[in-house]
């Protein structure tokens, strides 16, 4: 049996990625590129169906590429790239636009709730139109699993009916993706509104612990995060979120079972365990920072690397994209 290609994308719209990114998908990005051929994809197009600002995006495209290689992402084993750096995203975002119909791409329960937010007037097409890049993304690369949270089990399901509807309507093209969503992954809630997923568009910074913050800050956050009430460290995600919140953490961190916490914390306060996770998350992310911090000094390097992947990718691309134009009758 062949070895499975991966394909992923995450949209560099923040700073800094923060602790939801890292264990609800960006792990699992790091755990696949063992025994897959992965594709990992920094989706600049896709951002920018929101408003953008060209010193962010550009600060933003290159901090995201540092943190990737810096929490583990390898780029002699996976290819990293940007997605704009490879054109045919684009060429075969059209040919997938011209697959669905306006009705399919009208269900996409993201763009409902994405638009119902900006307003009817100040949505753009590109939210629009934004699942059919997101399947040319994906198909492109052949790719056989594409690892992503439940948010997107939508997009994939549209991704795998255009695949399937070109297949049948112009011969074999492209391989039909499976999703990979990550339910073991673990779902980070924010720490001042702890049954509330930590995002980066959540209300207050505080309740966000971010990768490229300070050691000191992170640690900060920790110490003053929601406090339950009651004072046993438990798990109870209903009568106790915010400390289960902090469980969920130490754990992912960790590798310790909760049952294993619970039992070390047993008759010690919220004080104690809190200066407990504080450390744990502290000493976990200080070294991706400090790579991170390290990637972005030497600009032309990281770029170089990117562009290394971009080649790859476009061989790649192009090779689809080519069988793709001539099962549909394009002069070549
Ligand atoms: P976003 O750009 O915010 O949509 O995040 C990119 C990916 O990170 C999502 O598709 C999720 O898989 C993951 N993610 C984001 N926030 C969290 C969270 N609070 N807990 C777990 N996973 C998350
Ligand atoms: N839509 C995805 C998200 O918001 C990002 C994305 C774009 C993606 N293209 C992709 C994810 C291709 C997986 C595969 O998280």
């Amino acid at each position: 049996m062949s070895i499975k290609r991966v394909l992923s994308g995450i949209q560099p719209t923040s700073d800094s990625f923060h602790l939801g990114n890292y264990l609800g998908a960006l792990k699992q990005w790091v755990a696949l590129q063992d025994g897959h051929d992965a594709f990992y994809c920094i989706v600049d197009l896709h951002a920018l169906t929101m408003e953008t600002e060209p010193a962010l995006m550009r600060k933003r495209t290159l901090a995201s590429a540092a943190q990737l290689i810096a929490l583990g992402i390898s780029t002699d084993k996976s290819t990293l790239f940007v997605q704009s750096q490879v054109p045919q995203h684009n060429q075969l975002g059209w040919l997938m636009e011209c697959m669905a119909g306006f009705g399919e791409a009208n269900r996409m329960t993201q763009f409902k709730d994405k638009s119902s937010k900006t307003g009817a007037d100040s949505v753009r097409v590109g939210l629009f139109t934004y699942p059919m890049l997101q399947a040319a993304d994906i198909l492109l690369y052949q790719a056989d699993l594409v690892p992503v949270g439940e948010d997107q089990r939508q997009h994939i399901e549209l991704t795998r009916d255009l695949a399937g509807r070109f297949n049948t309507r112009y011969g074999q093209t492209f391989t039909i993706p499976d999703g990979y969503i990550l339910k073991t992954a673990a779902k980070i809630n924010d720490l001042q509104e702890p049954t509330a997923k930590m995002s980066k568009s959540s209300g207050s910074a505080a309740g966000v612990i971010e990768i490229l913050d300070s050691p000191e800050v992170n640690a900060k956050k920790i110490k003053s995060s929601m406090t339950d009430t009651g004072s046993e460290v438990r798990f109870n995600e209903k009568e106790k979120p915010g400390i289960s919140n902090l469980l969920t953490i130490h754990s992912a961190l960790s590798g310790a079972t909760i049952a294993a916490l619970e039992n070390e914390f047993a008759g010690k306060g919220y004080g104690d365990f809190k200066g407990v996770v504080a450390d744990v998350v502290v000493e976990y992310l200080a070294p991706i920072r400090s790579r991170a911090l390290e990637l972005l000094e030497d600009e032309k390097h990281l770029i170089d690397l990117l562009h290394k992947g971009a080649a790859k990718a476009r061989t790649v691309a192009a090779g689809t994209l080519e069988t793709a134009y001539k099962n549909l009758g394009t002069v070549a």
